[in-house]
């Protein structure tokens, strides 16, 4: 019995890869045959609830029909992602859908009467600017979920997004955001990420680690749309914005105009639609494939793409790696992003002429202001990349720190705390990013140079953050 349910599914799978290729079939005829538009003839609804009926065979064992929530009726009151969206507009909505592995196993655990406990990474959209009343995409998932497919009072969404931030961030200081025994993840940054393979290899690395959590989290990639950039729902809705761009007023429209980079309302119930759309299919999957009618499983060939395999596994190979370096071992990340505030704070191994400042507004740093006071920190690093969060400002007569690793002082990097605006804010800069993976000692020495006019050599960390 253990195996079956997989096996089903690869049927499941298995037909509709055959109504794929029956479409792609009709459509082809269609094309060759008349000047009209296809898709307003075809109608290419996946029904598929009621696909697994193809498999039931007419045995005569006893056997009741599973009573499905009738969000899973295609058609029903309760489907309102049909009437709401057109067919076209719900498939480009998914860029991937995966195998949705790891989160059945969640809709199982969700159905056994447990609670779910899920997280947000994300910038401004997430936040909720310009979303209105009813809050970001997340809150109106989450009470989707909460309400209609598995209330529970336990559980609970961490909303760990800051305004502003992208995966170079994220990927080291998550841990700082939302916990680890997070089940679900929403991570929504492509506003926030630039194009580049280094940023989509920067955002591997933040999911990556999501996934090897021991929850084995599900992680679901959110893309919004910016009229400035990049990406998501920009599959759904840039064709008919094209057609008429008037229509950017109903979906970046604020308060104050068009809003380039924030959809208003109608785009965070758009992405809300779209992944409660998705998971919707993936739980009325597990739940229509609790029972079924003796006799309706159709066994798959046997070919080494039809054998088990844990499709919830976390890719041995990278994007961007290539096929060579299959049989290396990753290293497992493991993020770490501490500050003088986390618990415990950060801690030096060594330091001379450096204390722990506490500073009014319960802000804390590691200070020091004599050139040639020296501090270490131990670091533990899997990809190689190390950065430092510490105190910009005009006022508290800053200066500036040489850092080095382990005695590299040749590839060291000047860091400088003075600058020439207003606020007083803590500041990142990345250090390296090609470090060997291991352990290693990052020093930083004060120095006599300083760009404050006042002379100042003061140096405060505030943290520090690694991967
Ligand atoms: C989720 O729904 C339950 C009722 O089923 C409610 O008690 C609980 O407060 C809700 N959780 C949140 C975070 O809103
Ligand atoms: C989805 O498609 C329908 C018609 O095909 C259209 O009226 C609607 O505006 C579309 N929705 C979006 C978000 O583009
Ligand atoms: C990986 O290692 C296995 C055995 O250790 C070997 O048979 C296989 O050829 C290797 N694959 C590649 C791509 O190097
Ligand atoms: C880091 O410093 C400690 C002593 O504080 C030393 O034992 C260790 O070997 C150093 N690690 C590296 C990689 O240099």
């Amino acid at each position: 019995m253990s195996s079956t349910p997989s096996l089903r599914r690869r049927n499941g799978v298995l037909a509709l890869s055959a109504a794929a290729l029956v479409t792609t079939f009709l459509l082809y005829l269609l094309f060759h045959d008349s000047p009209l538009y296809p898709l307003d003839k075809v109608d290419l609804t996946l029904r598929f609830p009621t696909l697994s009926s193809a498999f039931r065979s007419s045995s005569t064992l006893p056997w009741t029909r599973p009573i499905l929530p009738d969000y899973c009726s295609p058609g029903s009151p309760e489907d309102f992602w049909s009437t709401r969206y057109t067919e076209e507009n719900l498939s480009m909505a998914r860029s991937y859908s995966g195998s949705g592995t790891r989160f059945r196993h969640l809709v199982e655990k969700a159905m056994r009467g447990e609670p779910v406990k899920m997280g947000v990474i994300g910038g401004s959209v997430s936040r909720g600017r310009n979303s209105g009343t009813l809050g970001p995409y997340h809150q109106r998932i989450f009470r989707f979920w909460n309400t209609t497919f598995f209330p529970h009072p336990e559980n609970w969404l961490a909303d760990g997004s800051r305004p502003a931030t992208g995966s170079s961030y994220f990927s080291m200081c998550w841990g700082e955001h939302i916990p680890q025994d997070v089940e679900l993840v929403f991570v929504e940054l492509s506003i926030n990420d630039y194009r580049t393979t280094e940023a989509a290899s920067i955002w591997e690395t933040l999911v990556r680690s999501l996934l090897e959590l021991p929850t084995k989290p599900t992680v679901i990639a959110i893309n919004s749309f910016a009229l400035h950039g990049r990406n998501g729902i920009r599959n759904p809705t840039l064709p008919y914005l094209l057609a008429n761009p008037a229509l950017e007023a109903s979906l970046f429209g604020s308060e104050n105009g068009i809003d380039p980079k924030h959809i208003n309302d109608v785009g965070h119930q758009m992405v809300a639609d779209f992944t409660t759309h998705w998971m919707r299919d993936e739980i009325c999957r597990v739940m229509s494939e609790r029972d079924v009618p003796p006799g309706s499983v159709r066994k798959v060939e046997d070919n080494w793409w039809t054998e088990p395999i844990d499709l919830g596994a976390v890719p041995h190979l990278r994007m961007t790696e290539q096929w060579r370096k299959v049989n290396d071992t990753i290293p497992s990340l493991h993020p770490t992003c501490k500050s003088t505030s986390s618990r415990p704070p950060l801690q030096p191994s060594k330091g001379e002429e450096w204390y722990f400042e506490e500073a009014p507004g319960d802000k804390f740093y590691w200070s020091a202001s004599k050139p040639g006071a020296k501090i270490t920190f131990g670091l533990d690093i899997a990809e190689g990349r190390v950065g430092m969060f510490f105190l910009r400002s005009r006022k508290q007569w800053l200066g500036n720190v040489k850092c080095w690793l382990d005695d590299n002082v040749k590839a060291s990097k000047l860091v400088e705390g003075w600058w020439n605006k207003d606020e007083s804010v803590s500041d990142y800069v990345a250090l390296w990013s090609n470090v060997a993976s291991g352990k290693h000692n990052l020093t930083c020495e004060v120095q006599t140079t300083t760009k404050d006019p006042g002379g100042g050599h003061a140096f405060k960390i505030i943290g520090l953050a690694t991967v």
